[in-house]
């Protein structure tokens, strides 16, 4: 194919105000008179003082709240959000959490002025597809970096009852804002840490790992990011360990890892995001745990297809250079294994016997990836449900 960046339009709309003690510049940043409904998820948030903080930023403004967003946000919880808003008139939403709360907010925020049922605002099989045209507009407050939902218009949402896990995006959904307080990470378990550098990785990792096509800028800022996230790791999930620095590091990573910037005119993969959501929606795995035990297999079992990418990241990201005596193979071997150690060494599962599940295991997750019409994913689109059946089993 040939090279060079491809057509691309870019525009993201997200204004972050970073750094410490932030939250009260959302007084500048909404409406006055803007009737507010401030969304959570299971009381972090008021446990450690982020929520009072908000109200008091608030000041005279007339405001109500909505909490109890799960982790990996469900569609008859949000629903409730979107009855709420029908009912009571917001005109803001402000999402204060991590990523489930914000992308919760997006589903909130567009299903409240859908025209129609909102489920239709989702495909794959749940839903008609159909375009989302606006939203009440909303801010956040991120408490947790990972998803970089604070930046991007993405969101994810889980139906119980119709068994799936799957997205929207729309240009309507960026946040108009979000306060990104690196002190907010202190409270976070080194479980949920790990998490985020880890779901980091693999965003860059899912725009990075296909073809070349000399797009030098976006791969020299992928391998920067992943870089970062390599060296900054183990000190991100060290104990106690409040370093301002490093958690600055860390959040900011996290959100360039997915506001695009990395990936206009590039090819893109996600075939690893897709098949960790259905483990996630069969057994309730945390998100980045799904990606740390399937993108070691994916490297592994798309080797060929990802060969020129595969030897880059080795030599760029791992320092694995030309004069170490080994041969092409034996470095890409050579840095999956790498990516895998750190991985573990942060904590995470790098093997579905980690998360105590088995061979038996598959064949219903292969389905799920059918029934949910995620077959033909991947760079080239050439990732089939055998490709999926190769890749779990490469993961046991
Ligand atoms: O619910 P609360 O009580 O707030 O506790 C949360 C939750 O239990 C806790 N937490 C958050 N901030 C905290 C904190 N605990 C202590 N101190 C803090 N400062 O952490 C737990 C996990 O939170 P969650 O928001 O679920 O995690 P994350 O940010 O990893 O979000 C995961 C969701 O985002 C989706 C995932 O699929 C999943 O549903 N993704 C969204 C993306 C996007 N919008 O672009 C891309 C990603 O690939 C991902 O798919
Ligand atoms: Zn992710």
């Amino acid at each position: 194919m040939e090279n060079g960046i491809r057509n691309f339009e870019f525009q993201n709309l997200t204004k972050i105000v970073f750094g410490k003690d932030q939250i009260k510049r959302i007084d500048g940043l909404i409406p006055q008179d803007a009737k507010v409904l401030i969304l959570y998820g299971g009381g972090s948030v008021k446990k450690f003082g982020t929520f009072d903080r908000v109200v008091e930023a608030l000041g005279n403004r007339e405001w109500a709240e909505f909490g109890g967003i799960e982790a990996n946000p469900t569609y008859e919880t949000l629903i409730q959000a979107v009855d709420k808003i029908k009912v009571e008139g917001y005109d803001y939403l402000l999402a204060v959490g991590g990523g489930s709360v914000i992308d919760g907010v997006k589903f909130v925020a567009a299903g409240a002025v859908f025209d129609g049922n909102p489920v239709d605002m989702f495909g794959s099989g749940v839903g008609k597809g159909l375009p989302v045209t606006k939203a009440l507009p909303f801010g956040t407050v991120l408490t947790l970096p990972a998803t970089a939902s604070e930046m991007n218009n993405n969101s994810v949402v889980t139906f119980v009852e119709k068994q799936a896990k799957i997205s929207f995006a729309s240009p309507h959904t960026y946040p108009q804002f979000s306060i990104l307080e690196p002190e907010a990470t202190y409270t976070l378990p080194k479980r949920q840490l790990a998490n985020g550098i880890i779901d980091s990785f693999i965003h860059v990792m899912e725009a990075y790992l296909t073809y070349p096509i000399d797009a030098k800028v976006q791969d020299r800022w992928a391998e920067g990011l992943l870089q970062t996230l390599i060296e900054i790791g183990p000190d991100v999930v060290e104990e106690d360990n409040h370093d301002y620095a490093t958690r600055a590091n860390f959040m900011w990573t996290a959100t360039n890892a997915l506001n695009r910037f990395i990936s206009p005119g590039v090819p893109q993969d996600w075939a690893t995001h897709q098949l960790g959501h259905e483990m996630t929606l069969a057994f309730g795995i945390d998100h980045a745990r799904t990606l740390s035990i399937v993108l070691p297999a994916m490297m592994k079992v798309r080797k060929q297809q990802k060969w020129d990418k595969l030897l880059q990241y080795a030599e760029r990201v791992w320092d694995i250079r030309g004069d170490s005596n080994l041969t092409d193979e034996e470095k890409i071997d050579l840095a999956i294994k790498k990516t895998e150690d750190f991985f573990a060494s942060l904590g995470a599962p790098i093997r579905f016997s980690d998360v105590e599940l088995d061979e038996s295991d598959i064949p219903g997750l292969v389905e799920a990836l059918v029934r949910h019409k995620k077959e033909n994913i991947s760079e080239r689109g050439d990732f089939t449900s055998e490709d999926a059946r190769a890749v779990y089993t490469a993961a046991l």
